[in-house]
C-alpha cells in the first residue's frame, strides 16, 4: 500500500521533531523523511537527509528528489549563545533554514498540501517577563526581535497565491523522556535530585521564591506530536495559529512533594541558587555515581543544561495559554501535568539514567 501522507520532518533530531517522526511512524498510512545536520540511521517508514540547511547548494541539491511531499513539519532550530531566555532574538539562522528548506520543498514537490509550523509561547513574550495571561493566538506580539515573527512574515508571504496552506503551532516547554538531551527540565530535575540525595539534603526548589508559587504550563512531547498530526490533517486548521499546552496549568509548590516521593527523599524549604554554578562542580560527584549504582554512562554535560533549568525555575510570572481554540477546532486530547512529571521520572530511576 502506498502510503497517504508524506512527511518531512525538518530538524527530526531535535526535542521536537524525534517525536513527530515516532508519531508518523507508528501510522501505517505515513512515510517520513527527517532531515537534520546529523546523521541517522534508516528505519521502516523513514529516511534520513543529513543537510545543512543554512548551505542553499547543499539543501538543493540533497531535496530535489523530494517530488512527493505533502506535509512539512518545520521544527528545526539554532539557540543563540547564552542564556536560554535570548534564544528568541537569533533571527538570521532560524529565518534562513525556514526559508531554504520550505522554498526547495515546495518547488520539487508539486503535491504539497500543508506546513506544520512549531513556534511556541515565547510568541507572547514567556521569556522576557510578566505578559497577559492567558494568552491567546489572536493577541498583539511583543516587541521584536524574535525569530518567530520573521518566520511567520515570511511564511505569510510565500505561500500566498499557492496550493498549499501553513498551521503554526504554539507550545510551551517540552517534556519528554529523551535521555541524552540536555535542554529539558526533566534530567535537570532528576539529576539535581539525585546529587541532592547522595549528599544527604532534602530536595528543595532552586528557582526563585515568586517561581515557586506562580502558575506554569507544559507540554508533553507524545501530546504534541498528537496535535502536530491533528493540525497537519485537519482541513480547518489551515492559516490558523493554535496554543497546544497540556491542558491545564500547575505550580512547583503543589507539585514539589510529589516529586521528592519519586525520588524517596524528603522536600525541603526552596532555596534559590543558580543551578548552573551550583552544579558545575558535580561532574565528578556524578561519575562516581554512575559506578557505585551501575547508571548509565552518560557524560554528565550531555546529560543536562543547567542554564536551561535555570531559565524555567527562574520564571516567577504566570505563564498560561489559552487552549480553547484548539478544542473549538477538533483537538481534545489532555495530560495531567503532575502524573505526567512523576510517570516520566520514574522512568528516569527505571532505565537506570539516576539511581
Ligand atoms: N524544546 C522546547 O521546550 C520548546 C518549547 C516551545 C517551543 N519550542 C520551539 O520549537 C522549535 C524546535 O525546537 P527544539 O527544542 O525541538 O529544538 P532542538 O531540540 O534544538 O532541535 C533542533 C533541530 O534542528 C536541527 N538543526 C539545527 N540547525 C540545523 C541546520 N543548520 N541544518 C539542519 N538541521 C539543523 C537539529 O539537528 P542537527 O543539530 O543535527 O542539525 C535538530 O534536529 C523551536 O522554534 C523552539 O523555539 C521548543
Amino acid at each position: 500500500m502506498k502510503p497517504e501522507g508524506r512527511a518531512v520532518v525538518v530538524g527530526s533530531l531535535g526535542v521536537i521533531g524525534r517525536y513527530i517522526v515516532d508519531r508518523l511512524r507508528q501510522d501505517e498510512s505515513w512515510s517520513t523523511v527527517g532531515l537534520s545536520r546529523r546523521e541517522a540511521a534508516d528505519a521502516p517508514r523513514y529516511r534520513h537527509i543529513a543537510v545543512d540547511l543554512l548551505n542553499r547548494q547543499d539543501v538543493e541539491a540533497k531535496l530535489a528528489a523530494l517530488t512527493d511531499v505533502t506535509h512539512i513539519f518545520y521544527a528545526a532550530f539554532q539557540a543563540a549563545p547564552g542564556a536560554a531566555s535570548g534564544y528568541a532574538s537569533n533571527i538570521a539562522p532560524n529565518r534562513d533554514m525556514l526559508i531554504n528548506a520550505v522554498t526547495a520543498i515546495a518547488q520539487s514537490s508539486k503535491m504539497l498540501r500543508r506546513v506544520v509550523l512549531v513556534t511556541g509561547t515565547k510568541y507572547y513574550g514567556t521569556h522576557l517577563g510578566p505578559f497577559k495571561t492567558p494568552a491567546r493566538e489572536s493577541d498583539p506580539r511583543h516587541m521584536p526581535p524574535n525569530y518567530y515573527f520573521d518566520q511567520i512574515d515570511w511564511l505569510t508571504a510565500f505561500q500566498r497565491g499557492r496550493a498549499w496552506d501553513w498551521v503554526e503551532l504554539r507550545p510551551q516547554t517540552l517534556i519528554g523522556f529523551a535521555p541524552g538531551t540536555p535542554m529539558s527540565i526533566l534530567p535537570a530535575i532528576a539529576v539535581y535530585a539525585a546529587v541532592s540525595k547522595e549528599l544527604g539534603l532534602p530536595l528543595r526548589f532552586p528557582g526563585k521564591p515568586g517561581a515557586y508559587a506562580a502558575l506554569y504550563q507544559v507540554t508533553e512531547s507524545a501530546h504534541f506530536a498528537n496535535a502536530a498530526l491533528w493540525a497537519a490533517t485537519e482541513p480547518r486548521c489551515g492559516l490558523e495559529a493554535f496554543n497546544i499546552t497540556n491542558g491545564d496549568y500547575f505550580r512547583w509548590k503543589n507539585l514539589w512533594p510529589r516529586l521528592a516521593d519519586v525520588f524517596e527523599m524528603p522536600a525541603g524549604e526552596p532555596q534559590a541558587i543558580s543551578l548552573t554554578q551550583h552544579m558545575a562542580d558535580k561532574g565528578g560527584l556524578w561519575r562516581a555515581m554512575v559506578e557505585t549504582y551501575r547508571l548509565e554512562p552518560y557524560d554528565y554535560g550531555q546529560l543536562v543544561g543547567w542554564p536551561f533549568a535555570d531559565y524555567v525555575f527562574g520564571t516567577d510570572w504566570d505563564v498560561m495559554s489559552n487552549v480553547t481554540k484548539s478544542r473549538q477546532f477538533g483537538f481534545h486530547d489532555v495530560v495531567d501535568t503532575e502524573d505526567m512529571f512523576c510517570r516520566l521520572l520514574r522512568r528516569f530511576r527505571e532505565a537506570r539514567i539516576v539511581p
